[in-house]
């Protein structure tokens, strides 16, 4: 382009591409037809512009503190993170601290991490115990929280003998959700129907979590949640992956304060206007997102056999193929499933915080949180579910990993194992979100896309709307 060039107009020409409803058609039958319900309207695209403030303002996560975080449904962590009665963890989110325990076979609850006595905080991390004992002075509390023993009780004649505080906490597929809001709506008016139905038709009670990992970002935490919310940003923060992935192919709906992205793989990126083979696109596939691909577990991403494609299948259709094939052969039956549930990426944010990328071949979830008091780092999760065939016991979930801070997951010798190349992919978004943590300080305000990122502005104007006590789901 020369510099006498005008420039592009924006916002005209978009360009006849072929996109996930064209792919969808021709099995339309055999899928799920959750998938077809659309989203909301969101308004004239001119309002498509977040101030940066919203990012970086101090007052901003202050308010979020107490109106966000201090009353919104938030996973915890899965049930089968705490199987054994006396099974606890620590969920942190920003400054606050809970104990999530298996007080009983059939029960879980959320208890606040603080002694009755001078608040200490009575346990980190994870563990199993028969009851919680303060290291401070000794006051003892049973599983469920409530007191044991009070060494020199007779001193605390003021004190009512009630236990650790117990706050609300819910579970939903195999997921323990908790909320500091005593009175919240349930979890499940939270979710919504709309939600619901695409969770339930890829259920997850019979996954186990193959692993885990956390990693602090150098940003605030809802930079690095968008960087899930799009494929737009696809081949050019992922270029390595480009010629295996759509773009702009795939859609976005909005439901009241969820969303789902679809976004298509197993086919070029558009905007980049790669052209590749077939054979190139599974290969790039393979090679690129390995860790991501529903395959059965135990295989090394970085050492699947080459495999060749028979003349006229496309990659999706061999990628469907074989994943049928290899699940068939371990006892999973997905021979009804459409090419597009086993092939591209469904993913689904629970308001606000995480995200579930759901298939009946597996399911990766993303969870998003401040970092403490720092509302200019964030700590991010990612886990990974696989399915167990038949009817047998789940062999025990992998406990997170936390990657030391600064660390790259390529360079973490368990991430590379487990993951391979697909490591790359996490340091790219990880390390574009402190880039845009940088350029924010310079900026008053983004702009996003009309239907490439409209989640985006919906993201926050809900969280402007659930701070400001508007807090029904709609749908
Ligand atoms: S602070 Fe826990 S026993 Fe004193
Ligand atoms: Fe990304």
């Amino acid at each position: 382009m020369s510099l006498l060039d005008p420039p592009t107009p924006m916002g005209n020409g978009k360009p006849d591409f072929k996109c996930w409803h064209d792919y969808a058609a021709p099995e339309k039958d055999r899928i799920s037809p959750h998938l077809f319900e659309t989203g909301d309207d969101l308004g004239p695209v001119e309002d498509f512009r977040v101030p940066a403030g919203n990012y970086l303002a101090r007052e901003q996560h202050e308010r979020e503190r107490e109106h966000l975080w201090g009353t919104v449904w938030q996973m915890a962590c899965r049930l089968n993170d705490i199987p054994n009665v006396g099974d606890y963890l620590e969920y942190e989110i920003g400054d606050r601290s809970l104990i999530i325990v298996r007080d009983s076979e059939t029960s879980v609850k959320a208890l606040k991490n603080a002694c009755r006595h001078r608040a200490t905080a009575m346990i980190s991390g994870k563990g199993n115990t028969s009851c919680f004992t303060c290291p401070f002075h000794g006051w003892a509390y049973k599983l469920d929280g409530s007191l044991e023993h009070v060494p020199a009780g007779w001193d605390f004649p003021q004190f009512d003998g009630s236990g650790l505080r117990e706050v609300r906490c819910e579970t939903y597929n195999s997921n323990v959700y908790v909320n500091l809001d005593d009175n919240a709506a349930p979890l499940i008016d939270h979710i919504g129907a709309t939600m619901h139905r695409n969770f339930e038709a890829y259920p997850d009670h019979r996954m186990w979590k193959s692993w885990h990992f956390g990693i602090v970002v150098e940003s605030n935490w809802k930079i690095m949640a968008e960087a899930f919310f799009e494929a737009y940003h696809v081949p050019w923060t992922h270029p390595a992956y480009a010629p295996g992935s759509g773009d702009v192919q795939g859609r976005i709906d909005v439901f009241g304060f969820h969303h789902r992205l679809i976004s298509m793989a197993l086919i070029p990126s558009f905007t980049s206007g790669w052209e590749s083979t077939e054979q190139e696109i599974f290969d790039c596939v393979m090679q690129a997102a390995g860790g991501f691909v529903q395959i059965p577990d135990g295989q090394d991403p970085d050492s699947l056999p080459q495999m060749t494609l028979p003349d006229g299948v496309t990659a999706r259709r061999f990628m469907a193929d074989t994943i049928r094939g290899n699940w068939g052969g371990q006892g999973l039956d997905l021979s009804g499933v459409s090419e597009t549930e086993l092939v591209d990426l469904f993913s689904n944010l629970i308001f606000p915080n995480f995200v579930s990328f759901v298939g009946p071949g597996g399911h990766v979830t993303y969870r998003f949180r401040p970092n403490g008091d720092d509302h200019n780092s964030m700590i991010f999760d990612i886990a990974n579910l696989v399915p167990v065939p038949g009817d047998g016991p789940l062999p025990p979930d992998v406990p997170m990993t936390m990657i030391p801070r600064g660390t790259l997951m390529r360079d973490h010798e368990l991430a590379q194992k487990v993951l391979g190349q697909t490591t790359l992919i996490v340091d790219e978004d990880v390390s574009n979100s402190a880039r845009i943590q940088k350029g924010l300080k310079v900026s008053e305000e983004i702009v996003v896309g009309e239907e490439l990122e409209p989640n985006i502005v919906a993201f926050h104007r809900n969280i402007e709307r659930w701070m400001t006590g508007d807090r029904r789901q709609s749908r």
